[in-house]
């Protein structure tokens, strides 16, 4: 890592220069996780897509293995490989789908295999000679909005399946596609569509267990359904985020049902990943653990020249695990770093039962630094009579609107929060980034928790997109702490609010702020007094990522 580069992080994967973006077809296979990721061999800006591939151990140490599939020569998809996903098929190994860039720009569906399969790291990949497997889009889909297929399942039924992302004018969907061959594939129904969405980019299907924490395969599409449940997520190309709604499904007719009543109005669906630079996610099962994992694409928030200068674009989130949250019955999700990174875990130093009074800004002594992983309990605000009666007040000013942060960031007096942490900050003050929580009333005369990351003041670069992200987070009347995890790593923080309630993933890009003098600040800017329980701050240690072959 050039010390010379300030934004170039030290545990996060990235490849080793130049443009990424998706994950595509994560997997575990013989003893090995596998990540595959859009990338451009030739520069720091999207283009000349192929799949990138790298393997780990435990998900955190990564080796760069040679590029696994590249654009052409055949029609098909010489303009790029696109996004797609693996599926390990029984007595066949693993296959991959992805769409296919052709000639014409028209996107069409592609298989690849391993050469073979006795080499550990499936260095070398083929195409299958009867690409395209699917070279048209369903009736209504214009050809440029029929990308990324997902892994398949296997029904009952003998027909393998997968869905592909679809726009019918401005009704986005999920089209499902069936094969006994996977040579031919021919049109299903539609698992789930939802008018005013646009296109809906790297679909992700998969069931969870919902009284427990284990993960399930696909496979069990092919058992019984009953007490199932679904996580339908979809990347919304018009909305910059990864939506996800939970449901049933019904293996016959092939469609998925919504569970929730809450959803979103424009979107249709119920929650999403991360209110943050988070994109293009993708999970896939590990049987090691027999867990749900989510590997997802954390976008950069500079200029392009400035991302051309610095040779290189774009940053895997940690991967996260996915579980139901048992305390919503099955309805939502938490979805949390896996707990492999404990493992780069240094020099810990606590702190416990400190009271913040309002205004209160506090340094935090011995935890400085740009690689960070910091936890912080704090006791769940228990609004006094005369802080309700301020809210009540407030509820009327612009701040009344719950679903979304309040405009005036980090540093408006509210009546409960804003109250949280403020990472990469400078000496003096030119810069920091704040991840905070907020207690707003809605018109009901309700308390919204909302779990903000406020980074308007996190770089003096001019060229850097800075703003306030976040949402509601739940907060159950149950509840007696509000939990933040922050995970920071030069150019990106990772902060996680409830366990995996909310996430919120910051791009930021410190000039003055570096990893000998950037400070730590524990904050409340709300009129009442909020009481931190605990906080456990880390250093984390750095990983080389090697290039096998
Ligand atoms: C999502 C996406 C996919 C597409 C790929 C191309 O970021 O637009 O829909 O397959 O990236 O790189």
């Amino acid at each position: 890592v050039p010390k010379s580069d300030p934004a170039r992080t030290t545990f996060h994967f990235q490849p080793p220069q130049n443009w990424m973006n998706d994950p595509n077809g994560p997997m575990y296979y013989n003893g090995l996780y596998h990540q595959f990721y859009q990338y451009n061999p030739q520069a720091a800006k999207w283009g000349n897509i192929t799949w990138g591939h790298t393997v780990s151990r435990d998900l955190i140490h990564w080796d760069y293995l040679p590029l696994a599939i590249q654009p052409g020569p055949d029609w098909y998809d010489i303009q790029g490989c696109w996004s797609g996903s693996a599926t390990i098929v029984p007595g066949k190994g693993p296959v991959v789908a992805y769409t296919g860039h052709s000639n014409a720009s028209q996107q069409v569906q592609c298989l690849a295999y391993p050469a073979n399969l006795s080499d550990a790291y499936l260095t070398t990949w083929v195409k299958d000679p009867g690409n395209p497997v699917l070279a048209t889009p369903p009736p209504g889909v214009s050809s440029d909005n029929f990308r990324d297929p997902s892994e398949a399942w296997l029904g009952s039924d003998g027909v393998w399946r997968f869905v592909i992302g679809i726009a019918n004018g401005s009704t986005g969907g999920a089209q499902v596609y069936k094969s006994t061959n996977w040579s031919t594939w021919t049109v299903g129904p539609r698992l789930a569509s939802h008018n005013g969405t646009g296109m809906w980019e790297c679909v992700d299907f998969f069931p969870v267990a919902a009284n427990n924490a284990t993960g399930l395969p696909l496979a069990v599409l092919a058992g019984d359904q009953t007490g199932l449940t679904y996580v339908l997520k979809s990347s919304l190309n018009d909305f910059r985020h990864d939506y996800y709604i939970m449901g049933t499904y019904d293996p016959q007719q092939d469609v998925f049902t919504p569970i929730n009543t809450i959803q979103d109005i424009v979107t249709g669906f119920d929650f999403v990943y991360d209110y943050g630079r988070y994109y293009a996610s993708k999970s896939f099962f590990d049987p090691v653990k027999q867990r749900r994992v989510l590997l997802g694409w954390a976008l950069e928030a500079d200029s392009q020249a400035n991302d051309l200068a610095r040779g290189w674009a774009s940053v895997m989130a940690i991967p996260r695990t996915i579980t139901v949250d048992p305390a919503t019955r099955g309805t939502s999700l938490l979805v949390y770093p896996v707990e492999e990174l404990a493992a780069l875990r240094q020099s810990h130093v606590t702190l416990s039962n400190f009271t913040l009074a309002s205004g209160d800004i506090v340094q935090m002594i011995g935890m400085a630094g740009s690689n960070l992983d910091l936890e912080y309990t704090f006791e769940k605000p228990v609004p006094a009579p005369e802080i309700v009666q301020l809210a009540m007040a407030q509820r009327n000013s612009s701040l009344t609107n719950e679903n979304v942060c309040s405009p005036a960031g980090a540093e408006r007096t509210g009546s409960v929060g804003p109250f949280g942490v403020s990472v990469l900050g400078a000496v003096g003050n030119q810069e920091y980034t704040s991840i905070y929580f907020e207690y707003v009333m809605g018109a009901d005369g309700n308390w919204a928790t909302n779990f903000c990351a406020d980074y308007t003041h996190s770089s003096t670069l001019t060229t850097v997109d800075k703003q306030i992200d976040g949402g509601p987070v739940r907060v159950l009347e149950t509840d007696t702490t509000l939990t933040l995890r922050i995970i920071v790593d030069m150019s990106i923080i990772e902060s996680f609010a409830q366990g995996g309630r909310a996430a919120i993933t910051t791009r930021v890009y410190p000039q003055v702020a570096n990893d000998a003098n950037s400070r730590v600040v524990v904050f409340n800017n709300g009129t009442a007094p909020v009481k931190l329980l605990q906080l456990d701050s880390y250093h984390i240690g750095s990983v080389k990522f090697n290039q096998l072959f």
